[in-house]
C-alpha cells in the first residue's frame, strides 16, 4: 500500500473499499475510496479521514511519509463515519494535534465520538499556516450536510471539496484522466443521488468560489478520483443543477398484468420516433440509482403504474417517495397506466409530481388491456412527450 504524492509534498493516504456495494439508500456497483490527503510542512496536516474498518490501511500510508505521532492538524471536512471514522485512532497516535473543523463539525464529531479532543473551529476566510503552505477554509453547509467544508491551498492551486464532486469508484487510479468514462458515469448518479436535492445551494456556491477569484488546478473529492480538469466537473455540476439537461426522456413503471408494460412500451416507441432518446426501466428489476440518475440527465420522466385499491402500485409509491427526498430541479413530468373497474393511479402520482415541483403534463389511462387502438394512443402520447422534452 503505498501513499501516492499527488503534488509537492502532498500525498493521497487514503483507503480504497473495493467491496462497498450500498451507501445508504444508493447502490454503488463499483466500490469507493475514503480519500485522506496529507500535507506535509512546518506543520503536519491530515485532511478528512477515512471509515472505520479502514484506518490501517490509512496509517500503514501515512507512515510511508512521516510517523503520525507527529501530525498538528487532523482536519475534518465532515463529520459522515466514511470521513471521520478513524479520527479517534488518529487522536490517541498523535493526542497533541488538534482538529480542525467548522462549528457544526466540531459539535457533531465531539457528540458522535464522545470526545474532547484540542479543536479549532473554522469560518469561511479563516487561513492555517503550515509554514510555505497555507490552508484557507470555505463552508459549504448542506453539501451535503450542516457541516461540510472545503479546503483549499492557495499554493497548490488545490481545492479539497470533500462530498462534493465525489464519485462511489474504487481504482487504483488517483486521477479522473486516467480511469475513462465510468467516472462521470459514477460522478452523475452520485450528484443525482447524493448532491441534488441542495442544486440551489450549488449553484451559489459555485458562483461564491468563482467569485473568490482562486485558481483552481485540481479538485481533490473525499470519494473516487482527483480531478485534473477540474472544470470538466465544475461544469457538469452547474448543468445538472439548473436542470440544462439533454432532451431525454425517462420512464419509469410497475406493472400487473403487463398492460402498463405495454403502454410504457409504445410510449417510448412514440418518443424515440421523434429521434428524442428515451429510457425504459421496470421498477421490479431495475437499479434505482440508476433510474435516478437517468431521471437528472432527462427533461422529461414518465411515471407508469396500474390502479391497485383506487391508487397507485406500491412500488411506484416508494418511488416517488425516494425521488421526492431527491427532488430534481427543473423537470417536466406525466403519469400514465391502465385500470381495470377504476381509475386512480394516474391522479395519485400526479399529486405526488406536483408536490415535487415538477411541470406536470396531461397523464393517460387505458382500461383492461391495451389493444390495437390503445397502443396507438400510446405511440402518439409518446410523440407528443418528445416535442415536451
Ligand atoms: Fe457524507 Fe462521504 O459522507
Amino acid at each position: 500500500m503505498s501513499a501516492i504524492k499527488i503534488s509537492e509534498n502532498i500525498y493521497w493516504v487514503g483507503a480504497i473499499d473495493w467491496n462497498m456495494r450500498f451507501c445508504g439508500s444508493y447502490t454503488t456497483p463499483r466500490g469507493t475510496t475514503y480519500n485522506s490527503y496529507l500535507v506535509v510542512d512546518d506543520k503536519i496536516a491530515l485532511i478528512d479521514s477515512v471509515k472505520p474498518g479502514f484506518e490501517d490501511e490509512m496509517l500503514e500510508r501515512i507512515r510511508e511519509v512521516v510517523d503520525p505521532a507527529k501530525i498538528d492538524y487532523v482536519i475534518c471536512q465532515h463529520s459522515e463515519m466514511d470521513h471521520s471514522g478513524a479520527i479517534p485512532k488518529l487522536m490517541e497516535i498523535a493526542p497533541n494535534a488538534k482538529v480542525v473543523a467548522t462549528q457544526a463539525g466540531k459539535d457533531a464529531i465531539f457528540e458522535h465520538f464522545s470526545a474532547n479532543w484540542n479543536a479549532q473551529t473554522v469560518k469561511t476566510g479563516d487561513t492555517l499556516s503550515l509554514g510555505k503552505k497555507n490552508l484557507m477554509f470555505i463552508e459549504a453547509k448542506m453539501l451535503h450536510w450542516p457541516d461540510n467544508m472545503f479546503t483549499y491551498m492557495k499554493e497548490e492551486s488545490i481545492l479539497f471539496s470533500n462530498d462534493a464532486f465525489g464519485q462511489h469508484i474504487a481504482t487504483i487510479s488517483r486521477y479522473e484522466d486516467e480511469v475513462g468514462t465510468a467516472v462521470m458515469e459514477e460522478a452523475t448518479k452520485y450528484f443525482a443521488v447524493i448532491v441534488s436535492v441542495y442544486s440551489s445551494i450549488v449553484q451559489s456556491k459555485i458562483k461564491e468560489i468563482e467569485g473568490m477569484g482562486i485558481g483552481i488546478n485540481m479538485i481533490a473529492p473525499a470519494h473516487g478520483v482527483i480531478w485534473r480538469n477540474p472544470g470538466k466537473i465544475i461544469d457538469a455540476y452547474k448543468r445538472w443543477s439548473s436542470g440544462e439537461v439533454s432532451r431525454k426522456v425517462t420512464i419509469v413503471f410497475d406493472t400487473m398484468w403487463r398492460s402498463t408494460e405495454k403502454m410504457a412500451n409504445e410510449i417510448a416507441r412514440g418518443v424515440a420516433h421523434e429521434g428524442i432518446e428515451v429510457r425504459v426501466f421496470n421498477l421490479r428489476n431495475s437499479d434505482w440509482s440508476e433510474m435516478i440518475k437517468e431521471i437528472i440527465e432527462s427533461r422529461l420522466i414518465a411515471i407508469g403504474s396500474p390502479t391497485l385499491n383506487m391508487g397507485m402500485f406500491m412500488t411506484v409509491g416508494g418511488f416517488l417517495t425516494f425521488l421526492k427526498g431527491i427532488r430534481p430541479p427543473n423537470k417536466k413530468a406525466v403519469a400514465f397506466g391502465s385500470y381495470g373497474w377504476g381509475k386512480g393511479a394516474v391522479r395519485a402520482i400526479n399529486e405526488e409530481l406536483e408536490k415535487m415541483k415538477f411541470r406536470v403534463l396531461e397523464g393517460l389511462e387505458i382500461k383492461y388491456v391495451p389493444h390495437k387502438e390503445q397502443l396507438l394512443e400510446c405511440f402518439e402520447f409518446g410523440r407528443r412527450l418528445a416535442k415536451e422534452a
